[in-house]
């Protein structure tokens, strides 16, 4: 049986966050950014939005594109670090929004997210328990960011991507590599919040409740493990970059995707970019990615993709397969 992308979809607020808004903000400017990430805008969703509304109009989209009933799905998965609340999950809400009956559940590896998540959906339908899965990566990472810590504030965004996922006739899956390293754990975290440290008055104060990053150790990381885990998964199929028709990377900085291109010896034409739009919007940002790539003609039947994530955990991991449609 192939298992791969029946549809593809993505949703981003409307309110967009230039480089010259945020050094009104602190003490930055677009040159700087742009020259160390490639980033020059980012979407901000509004006040009475929440993950679970990204995640609902990218579902929308990607059943659309899919060309399905969306009492077809079966099952709901959403790869998020930023869901709506602790309980319930921000998938049961989606299940709701669209009026399906479903199982749904969240899934929390940071911008891995979606790559452990569509490998989840892809093994539940290989296992022949469902036909066809929504595999959801939604982020709003502007309410876990400081906005007055200029290392992090300018690289963060908000966003959702989708793909429905369910036995095609040519092409899907060949292979998958999930990693993760918890002794980095310190490197990208939320320190309070949770059941560790909860939330408090001094938490608040502390700003201990938004998003601490050690850049230069994650960007170390990132051109580390980026390799590893595509020479994983070429190995496994065993093909080589010269095989692989579109990299839709995870879109943290474009320094770390240029890094890779000269790695593999790949033209630059061959990375999917869209950081420069929306930042890094961390579990969203591969699919966000992989439907743009999709609405723009860049895919076609038979093309080899590698999907890659790297992020909070720390974790890691790659996807490769056909475009079926
Ligand atoms: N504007 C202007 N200057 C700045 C800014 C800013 N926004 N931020 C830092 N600087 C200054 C620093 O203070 C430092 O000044 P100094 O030399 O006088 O001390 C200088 O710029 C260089 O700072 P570095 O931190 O060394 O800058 P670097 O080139 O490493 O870039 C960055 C920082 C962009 C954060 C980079 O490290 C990076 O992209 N890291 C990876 C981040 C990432 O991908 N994280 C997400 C993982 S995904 C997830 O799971 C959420």
């Amino acid at each position: 049986m192939k298992i791969g992308v029946l549809g593809t979809g993505s949703f981003a607020p409307e309110k967009i966050l230039t480089n010259d808004d945020l050094a009104k903000m602190v003490d930055t400017n677009d040159e700087w950014i742009s020259t160390r990430t490639g980033i020059k805008e980012r979407r901000i969703a509004s006040a009475d939005e929440a993950t679970s509304d990204l995640a609902y109009r990218a579902a929308l989209n990607a059943i659309d594109n899919a060309g399905i009933d969306k009492n077809e799905i079966e099952l709901v998965i959403v790869a998020t670090m930023t869901s709506d609340h602790f309980t319930p999950s921000t998938a049961a809400l989606v299940q709701d929004k669209l009026g399906i009956k479903a199982a749904a559940f969240d899934l929390s590896a940071a911008c891995t997210g979606f790559i452990y998540a569509f490998t989840t959906g892809y093994s539940f339908i290989k296992a022949g328990i469902y036909k066809k899965v929504l595999v959801i990566g939604a982020e709003t990472m502007s309410r876990v960011t400081d906005w007055t810590d200029r290392g992090t504030c300018i690289l963060f965004g908000d966003g959702a991507g989708a793909v429905v996922l369910g036995e095609t006739e040519t092409g899907g899956f060949i292979s998958s590599h999930l990693v993760a390293d918890g002794s980095g754990a310190c490197e990208l975290l939320v320190p309070a919040g949770g059941s560790r440290t909860p939330a408090s008055h001094e938490t608040l104060d502390n700003k201990d409740v938004y998003l601490k990053m050690n850049g230069r150790e994650i960007f170390k990381f990132a051109v580390k493990v980026f390799p590893e885990t595509v020479e994983n998964i070429l190995e496994q199929a065993n093909i080589t970059a010269d095989d692989i028709d579109l990299f839709v990377p995870h879109q943290a900085n474009i320094r770390i995707i240029e890094s890779i291109s000269k790695r593999f010896k790949q033209p630059m034409e061959k990375f999917y970019v869209n950081l420069h739009k929306y930042g890094n919007t961390s579990g969203a940002s591969v699919p966000l990615a992989l439907d743009e790539a999709n609405r723009e003609g860049r895919l076609k039947k038979g093309d080899k993709v590698v999907i890659v994530g790297f992020g909070g955990g720390l974790t890691y991991g790659s996807i490769l397969f056909e475009w079926s449609k």
